[in-house]
């Protein structure tokens, strides 16, 4: 029988819903119940009736599905899918933000550990970030772990000063504001869309800047033809799928997170079959961390 095949009857039998991040491969995309960026796979997680949640994607993604979830079983297929840029900051480091900058709050991007989740105030993600920091009443605001994002943010909500961890994500490093240059070159009729992982020159110099689910809207609403994406590689399998009469390129050969890309369709397999790589928090951890997590939902 055809592994997917195997994937989906293991699946209805075991009442199991698959997740998956835009940054999986495709043939992970393509047996996900859903796919999606951070901000819309942590509102399904927390919403699904499913006892079992098949995570694709990474450590932090799988965690916060269980914090939000904490009676369902949480897999993550490959329990080596990591974050480096997550694992840029620890709790004990954000101790001692908060003992430097009493009165700050702190705002944590959704890449992080559970641990840092609880020594935080609220969580966000790339595609609600500014919203959730523009409300704050707090003039001063701690953002981690991501310098990037945390430069976005800063420059849209001029008015507030943010005190910044220096973490960033390898992958969107690579991209360089003359990698922009060279596209603008080749495709002179094309926008160029960014994630705001990506470093601030690169950022500037680009078209539009948002998360994965907003460059793959920006895309399907757009009326231009030609695209080049400034984000992980995956997210082409969505556009392609979407926007089958335009044309995508990828700004950097680099953008590939090889975390993400540890998830095959066999790992799916495994972790259905043997109950592989179950997610566990302590529920003193989870309480704290859902209070961040829960204020961001909203
Ligand atoms: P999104 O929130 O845009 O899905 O991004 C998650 C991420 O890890 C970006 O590198």
């Amino acid at each position: 029988m055809e592994l997917k095949q195997k994937i989906e009857e293991l699946k209805k039998a075991q009442g199991a819903v698959i997740l998956a991040h835009n940054y999986q491969l495709d043939e992970v995309q393509e047996v996900a119940d859903y796919v999606g960026d951070s901000f819309y796979l942590s509102k399904i997680a927390a919403s699904i009736a499913n006892e079992v949640i098949v995570f694709c994607g990474v450590r932090f993604m799988a965690e916060t599905a269980k914090i939000l979830s904490p009676h369902k079983t949480v897999l993550l297929p490959e329990s080596d899918a990591g974050c480096p840029l997550a694992d840029t900051i620890t709790a004990e480091d954000v101790r001692s933000l908060k003992k430097q900058h009493p009165n700050a709050p702190v705002v944590c991007y959704i890449n992080s550990s559970a641990e840092v989740k609880a020594e935080s105030d609220i969580c966000c993600t790339s595609s609600n970030a500014v919203k959730l920091v523009a409300a704050l009443p707090d003039q001063t605001v701690i953002f981690i772990p991501d310098e990037n994002l945390g430069d976005y943010v800063a420059k849209q909500v001029p008015d507030k000063e943010l005190i910044l961890w220096k973490g960033c994500c390898v992958t969107h490093a690579k991209v360089q504001p003359d990698n922009i240059k060279a596209v603008r070159k080749k495709y002179p009729e094309a926008k160029i869309l960014i994630h705001p992982e990506c470093a601030p020159r690169v950022v500037a110099a680009a078209d539009f800047a948002g998360s994965t689910a907003e460059i793959i809207r920006y895309a399907e609403n757009s009326k231009e033809k030609t695209f080049v994406i400034g984000t992980e590689l995956g997210v082409l399998h969505s556009l392609a799928k979407s926007c089958p009469d335009k044309k995508f390129f990828l700004l950097h050969p680099g953008l590939v997170c090889p975390n993400m890309k540890k998830t095959r369709l066999h790992s799916i397999y495994n972790a259905l079959q043997q109950r592989q790589a179950e997610i566990t928090v302590t529920e003193e951890l989870a309480i704290k961390a859902r209070l961040a997590l829960t204020r961001m939902l909203g």
